[in-house]
Order: structure tokens, then sequence, then C-alpha cells
């Protein structure tokens, strides 16, 4: 299959997609990779169809591209599903989109486990709807014991609250004496963040969809240092082309993290 989102590497024109998926394979994978999936409303519209038409196809595209991260040999795929902004949503949508957790890990949580996925959450428990966080709680003590790729689930995540809740706790700690302001490094702060339980915890790659070119209070401490990749393509019509695409792009970058 010849693929058209490919032929602008005019060498690769006639390679498969899985040719293009075994030679990046041999090249370094981003072992992070993080995902702002906009455009599920546009996407809709575009169909006239109600905009949490959008967020179901949506979430189709998570499982597709879940599939496909962790063939890559991805180790940790984190996905901005709802932010702490999106509360000011009209209130039918709002719980729409928490309803999709439940719906989500209800018919695919049987794939994710024997895929070894393990599933994690990021952001504030407390605020979420107790039939969103049960379900999030039992997907993620059903793969605990996996040991492939973290699926980790960004829900009623911002990245400033991250951060005051962080400073918080770590303001309550040296109070109690565990430490003074001297002891306080980039590593100790980053112990504080909801990332630190994962096993990398600063995204290498970070994709937006939709044509917006921003950050939109996202893992603002964790990407000092990432590579940004975005499309103008809605994120229902994401597919694992784009994903390979990104993956190729950031393969051609050189990072040099502030060196030379
Ligand atoms: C942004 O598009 C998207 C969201 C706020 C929700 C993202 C959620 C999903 C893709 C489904 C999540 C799936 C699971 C399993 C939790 P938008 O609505 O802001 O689009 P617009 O900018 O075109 O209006």
């Amino acid at each position: 299959m010849m693929l058209k989102r490919f032929s602008f590497l005019k060498d690769k024109a006639n390679a498969s997609f899985q040719d293009l998926v075994a030679e990046a394979k041999q090249r370094e994978i981003p072992e992070h990779i993080a995902i702002i999936m906009d455009g599920n409303g546009r996407w809709a519209k575009r169909r006239a169809l109600p905009r949490v038409a959008g967020h179901h196809e949506g979430m189709k595209v998570v499982r597709k591209i879940t599939k496909f991260a962790s063939e890559l040999g991805v180790k940790v795929l984190t996905l901005y599903a709802f932010s702490t902004e999106n509360w000011k949503r009209p209130k039918p949508e709002v719980e729409y989109l928490m309803k999709l957790p439940q719906e989500f890990l209800g018919t695919f949580l049987p794939e994710l486990v024997s895929e070894n996925v393990q599933v994690r959450l990021m952001g504030h428990k407390e605020g979420l709807p107790a039939h969103t966080l049960a379900a999030v709680e039992r997907a993620m003590a059903e793969t605990a014991h996996n040991t492939g790729m973290v699926l980790n689930f960004a829900l009623n995540y911002g990245s400033r609250d991250e951060m005051v809740y962080a400073v918080k706790n770590l303001v309550t700690d040296s109070i109690e004496g565990k430490f003074t302001a001297e002891d306080v490094t980039e590593q100790l702060l980053s112990s504080y963040l909801m990332t630190s339980s994962l096993p990398v915890q600063d995204p290498d790659l970070l994709i937006r969809t939709s044509g917006e070119i921003r950050i939109s209070n996202f893992m603002l401490w964790q990407i000092a240092y990432t590579e940004l990749w975005f499309t103008e393509d809605y994120w229902p019509d994401f597919t694992e082309a784009h994903l390979l695409e990104a993956v190729m792009s950031f393969q051609k970058r050189g990072r040099r993290f502030g060196g030379v």
C-alpha cells in the first residue's frame, strides 16, 4: 500500500506502511509520547453532528493509537482527555466526557489487559464523578501487574494546578522538617509532580491535533525539552500514519538538551 500521507518522502514512495514501521523501529522510538487530542467538536460540526459525536469518535481513535504506540515500543502514552479548564463546558458535554472513560474501559479493558498495557491516571481524583473514578481505578487495579506500555490518562489535569499542588505538599513536608530550602532541586520538585511514578516522566514528543499551536496548560514543567509536532487534522481523523509521521519527524531531529 502506497501511503498518501508519506508521498513527501519521495525515496520512500513505494514503501508499504509496515516497511516504514519496521524502519522507524530500527531507530530511536520516543519513550514517552504525550498527545493533546483536539478538534473533536470541529470534526462533528463539519458533519453537522452534535459535539459529543466527535468525542465518541475520538474515543475510538484512542483505542487504535494505544495499540499502535504499544506496537512501536513506546513506554508511556499520555493523553489529555479532560483539563481542569474543561469544567467550563456546557454541563451535558461535561457529563458525556465523564462517561467516556467508563465506556472505553468497559469495552476495551480486556484488550488492554491482554496487550500488557498499564492504565494510570494523571489529575485530581477529587472532583471526578464517582462513576468515572471507579472505572479508572478498576482499570488501574486490573492492569497494575502488566509490564508493557503505560497508558496515562490526563483527566481533571492542569499543569499550573499540578504545580500549585506540588508546592503545597513540598512546603508542608519542609515545615515538617523533611528538608530545608537548600535541599530543593529540580529532582525534588519533580518528585512532587503527578508524573513522578511514571517510568519516563518527561515526554520526548508532544503531539497536538487540529491546527492549534499552543500548549493549553499541559505538562509545562515536563515538556522543557520535548519535541513538538502539530497536525492540522482533527483528533477523530488521526491515524497510525499520523503517529508514524510524528515519530519519523522526531527521529530526524537532533536533540541537544541545551548542549551543542
Ligand atoms: C478537545 O476537542 C477534546 C477534548 C476536550 C476531549 C478529548 C477526549 C477524547 C478524545 C476522548 C477520550 C477518551 C477516553 C477514553 C477518556 P474539542 O472538543 O475542544 O474540539 P474543538 O476544539 O474542535 O471544539
